[in-house]
Parts: structure tokens; C-alpha cells; sequence
């Protein structure tokens, strides 16, 4: 990319911006794992599988302002393009994404600036995925940046459906048959069927352990 990408806040290099979108990925990240072994503390359970992070590409950035129609410079790209720092959290069950999503409001020094919920209200596409747009406080020598990092929150089976319909469709570049989109929106409702299943079968065990173990209990005090 352009090394001469200038703005007037002091933020004057390409490197100086990765550093931040960088620095903030770092931050959340971070945030996230604490709150993942303190749930594994109190409640013995991981609500998350596992979490992936990435800075956007030059090329890709550059891409995004063309298409929204915005010539390529440092503040247009901090101000327009949300998604340079993103961190995927993927969970085991659709519930443990609105626990999540509440702890990370929740957390007093990142502002939420948005939320999206793809799960209540799936794509055109079938795209299921609940979307936060958080800034974080980035602690310089001399000053305080607020850095945007997205947060997408989905299921297993969500993530699996969103890679395979990325590589499928990205070779139509948007303009898949009609008869593709429709198939692909067909599985995206077998995934949501397949999520509500295992939640279903979770809580069935969760009850199902805990009939058990007073039981035992119940027996245990009999028998003394
Ligand atoms: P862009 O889609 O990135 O231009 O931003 P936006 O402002 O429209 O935000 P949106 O919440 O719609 O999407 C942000 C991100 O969600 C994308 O970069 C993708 O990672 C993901 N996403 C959104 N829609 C789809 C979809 O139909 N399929 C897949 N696989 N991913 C999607
Ligand atoms: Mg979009």
C-alpha cells in the first residue's frame, strides 16, 4: 500500500496504523481469554471452542473503499472500513454466544459503537453470525486511541457454514446461479436445525446428570 497516507490527527504512516488495529486485536483477545477461564473457573465449561484473528490486507482495504466509493487514505480507512482488526469467537452452542456478547458489553473499557445479530435476522445469504463493532482503549506514551476492532460471535457449525459458502461463492464473485444461492441457503437451515439439536441435547444431559446425582444423593442419605 501507499506509504504516504497522511491524516491530520498524528497518525501518519501505514506501519503506525497496523500497529494500532495490531495492539487492539491483542487487547481483545486478551479480554476474551480471561473471560473464557473465569467462566471455566465458576462453572467448570469453556463456552468457546476457539477464536481466530486477523488484520485486513492492504489490497483488501484498498478494495473496500473503492467499492463504498471513497479514494484510499489513512483517515478514510479508520473512518470507513470497521473490520481492519477482526476476531472470530467460535462457540460451542447459539447460548453461549449471547453470554459472551453480554460479558463483552459488559467490559467497561471497550465501547460497543454497534451490534448486529445475523442470528435473529439471517442474511439474504443465510449468513447467521451475531456482529460487534467495538473500540478499544489503545494506552500510548503520549495519548489514548481508540481503536475499532469487529467481533463476530458464531457456532461451530455457523463457522463451517460461513467458510464453505465464502469459497464457493467468492469463485462466482456474487454472481452465483440462482439455483446455488438457494442450495446454500437450504444448508444454512440445516445448520440452524443441527444447532438447536445439540443445545437441545445439552440441556436434556445437563438435567438429565443432575437427576442422577440426587439420586445418589437421596440413596447416600438412605443408607446412612
Ligand atoms: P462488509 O460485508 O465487510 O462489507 O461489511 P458490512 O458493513 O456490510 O458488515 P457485515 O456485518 O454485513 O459483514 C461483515 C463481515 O461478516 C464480512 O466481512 C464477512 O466476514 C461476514 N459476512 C457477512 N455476510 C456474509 C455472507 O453472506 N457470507 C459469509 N461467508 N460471510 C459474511
Ligand atoms: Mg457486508
Amino acid at each position: 500500500m501507499d506509504k504516504t497516507f497522511t491524516n491530520g490527527d498524528g497518525i501518519d504512516s501505514w506501519n503506525t496504523i497496523i500497529f494500532l488495529y495490531n495492539s487492539a486485536l491483542k487487547e481483545v483477545r486478551t479480554k476474551v481469554e480471561i473471560l473464557n477461564d473465569e467462566f471455566q473457573q465458576v462453572h467448570q465449561y469453556n463456552p468457546i471452542e476457539y477464536i481466530k484473528s486477523r488484520i485486513k490486507s492492504p489490497e483488501s482495504i484498498v478494495k473496500k473503499l473503492k467499492r463504498c466509493g471513497y479514494e484510499s487514505s489513512i483517515d478514510n480507512m479508520v473512518q470507513y472500513v470497521n473490520d481492519i482488526a477482526g476476531i472470530r469467537i467460535v462457540c460451542s452452542f447459539t447460548s453461549d454466544i449471547y453470554k459472551l456478547a453480554e460479558m463483552i458489553g459488559r467490559q467497561n473499557d471497550l465501547t460497543v459503537l454497534s451490534i448486529k445479530d445475523y442470528i435473529k435476522h439471517p442474511k439474504e445469504s443465510g449468513y447467521k453470525s451475531y456482529h460487534m463493532l467495538v473500540t478499544v482503549p489503545i494506552f500510548l506514551t503520549d495519548r489514548v486511541i481508540h481503536t475499532k476492532v469487529e467481533i463476530q460471535i458464531r457456532t461451530m457449525a455457523m463457522d463451517f457454514w460461513a467458510s464453505l459458502e465464502h469459497k464457493i461463492y467468492y469463485k462466482f464473485e456474487g454472481n452465483a446461479p440462482e439455483y446455488i444461492s438457494r442450495d446454500l441457503r437450504e444448508c444454512s437451515g440445516i445448520v440452524s436445525m443441527l444447532d438447536a439439536k445439540m443445545l437441545q441435547l445439552n440441556e436434556a444431559i445437563i438435567q438429565a446428570k443432575e437427576a442422577q446425582e440426587e439420586q445418589e444423593q437421596k440413596e447416600g442419605t438412605g443408607a446412612v
